[in-house]
């Protein structure tokens, strides 16, 4: 049975907004003395192999020139009210090989005017340091996050960054979906090696190395500045038992516990029980230091989370069929619906999400992504173009109205940024036809477009929650 809270609005100061990532938006990826970084040389998004270098014939589609219009979009985004806005740091515009001393003073300028705009917006800044663009020098010559050397290397990049931001910017996020690395080696973890030639213990010595990464700048942080407020970012997708039986039951915990891993080392400061008895029995030996587990040991203040789906587990080899966007595992649920590429539709399994994580760690959260990407079809309303996107809407509406039963059930959450607010290039797919945004870009996958910029039928939904802090969820949907 499920209660229904009887709350219409969200906590005073709850943070409404929206996320992008550089590599996904801002274009110019040559421009200001950035380097290439490994989203240059995946023309076909994160789950296909790489091109070698790019060249004009295998160009990756270039964002939304978001680089050079970000203060007109960022009116758009504080025309809908946002109170945060999510961004990530480009590490090739400040370090364009990754391995320099001195960073590059051009890309420390862009982010300075970007990072004024949002506050001058009325926004607060939400800072990713590292997602999913290490820069390309550092993955083909040190395979990526393979090499401890990459942890001195992130720790002076993140230095700058707090150095040099840290005026503006108190809320911090170390790595984008850290747990993809076990999926996507490449993107989230800079590694060059294709993942079917890494050994589980490869995998994992990298995965530390990111972990010990994450909690030494946690602690570099706090010594800069005891206002900051850092936070992992995890990959969140519920894994429902496919039936009532207990194999089943634990195969759901055991693939589970393939995430919790990266949210219980960065709450608890220490590897969980059950990853290291999979190591023990997979023969995985790490190089862990002493000053590794003290380092681990600086946990972070918050823990912030994307939520697109959830997924089914069932011990039966029979039925492993792995759905279409699960990139972590899982089968398919017959319960739920789909979207156009095959992630879930289940509003419920945020709520659970969030209790979930609030019982398991007790610190706050933060839903720094969750959105629908869909195919949408610009059309002239009373002489202006726009894109009727009810199909938005609803799951808008649907997803905020289990977040303010998860509130009601007594979770601390921060905020929400609904992500790419505004049409981005898919980081899976690369494709700019799957569109989550509240403002439509004309631009097509084939980079064909003028790259004018539409409001949907959502902007003005999503302005209008955001206005009555969350009460106009409660109205009937015309
Ligand atoms: C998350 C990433 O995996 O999901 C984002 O942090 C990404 O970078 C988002 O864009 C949606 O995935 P996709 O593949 O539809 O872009």
């Amino acid at each position: 049975m499920t209660t229904q809270s009887t709350a219409r609005t969200f906590p005073d100061g709850f943070l409404f907004g929206g996320a992008v990532a550089a590599n996904q938006l801002e274009g110019a990826y040559l421009e200001d003395g950035k380097l290439p970084s490994i989203q240059d040389v995946l023309p076909k998004g994160g789950l296909q192999p790489p091109t070698d270098e790019p060249t004009p014939d295998n160009l990756k589609l270039e964002g939304i020139d978001f680089y050079h219009r970000f203060e007109s979009d960022l009116a758009l985004m504080a025309e809908m009210g946002f109170s945060v806005f999510r961004i990530s740091i480009a590490w090739s515009r400040i370090f364009p090989r990754g391995d320099e001393e001195t960073p590059n003073e051009a890309g420390l300028a862009y982010y300075d005017r970007l990072i004024d705009a949002i506050v001058a917006n009325g926004m607060t800044p939400l800072v990713t340091i590292s997602h999913y663009e290490t820069p390309l020098h550092l993955a083909k010559t040190y395979d990526g996050w393979r090499d401890r050397r990459l942890i001195g290397f992130y720790e002076r990049y993140a230095r700058t960054l707090f150095e040099r931001f840290g005026d503006r910017v108190k809320h911090w996020l170390t790595f984008n979906e850290i747990n993809a690395i076990t999926m996507a080696p490449l993107m989230a973890g800079g590694i060059w090696t294709p993942r079917e030639e890494l050994s589980t213990s490869q995998l994992y010595q990298a995965i530390h190395h990111e972990l010990v990464a994450s909690a030494s700048v946690t602690k570099m942080a706090h010594e800069l500045d005891p206002e900051f407020k850092i936070g992992c970012m995890i990959l969140s997708m519920p894994v429902y038992p496919l039936s009532p039986d207990p194999a089943d039951v634990w195969e759901a915990k055991r693939i589970e516990h393939e995430n919790y891993a990266f949210g219980d080392i960065h709450c608890r400061g220490e590897y969980p029980g059950y990853l290291l008895r999979m190591f023990r029995e997979e023969g995985v030996e790490l190089d862990i230091t002493d000053s590794d587990r003290e380092i681990l040991k600086n946990t972070v203040d918050f823990v912030s989370f994307s939520y697109y789906m959830s997924v089914a587990a069932t011990a039966d080899p029979a039925k492993q069929i792995r759905g279409e966007g699960n990139v972590l595992g899982g089968v398919p649920n017959p319960t739920l619906e789909k979207t156009e590429w095959g992630w879930a539709l289940d509003p419920m399994g945020l709520r659970i999400v969030l209790n979930d994580y609030y019982e398991r760690w007790g610190k706050p959260l933060f839903i720094v992504e969750n959105g629908l990407g869909a195919k949408d079809e610009l059309v002239e309303v009373d002489g202006v173009k726009t894109v009727v996107d009810d199909y938005r809407i609803d799951y808008l509406r649907n997803h905020l109205l289990a977040v303010r039963e998860a509130i009601e059930d007594g979770v601390d959450l921060w905020g929400y940024t609904w992500w790419g607010p505004i049409d981005v290039v898919s980081a899976g797919t690369a494709q700019l036809s799957k569109r989550y945004g509240f403002v439509y870009i004309d631009r097509n996958d084939d980079g064909s477009g003028s790259l004018e910029r539409y409001k949907k039928k959502s902007f003005d939904y999503y302005r209008r929650v955001i206005a009555s802090n969350g009460a106009a969820l409660d109205e009937e949907l015309s």
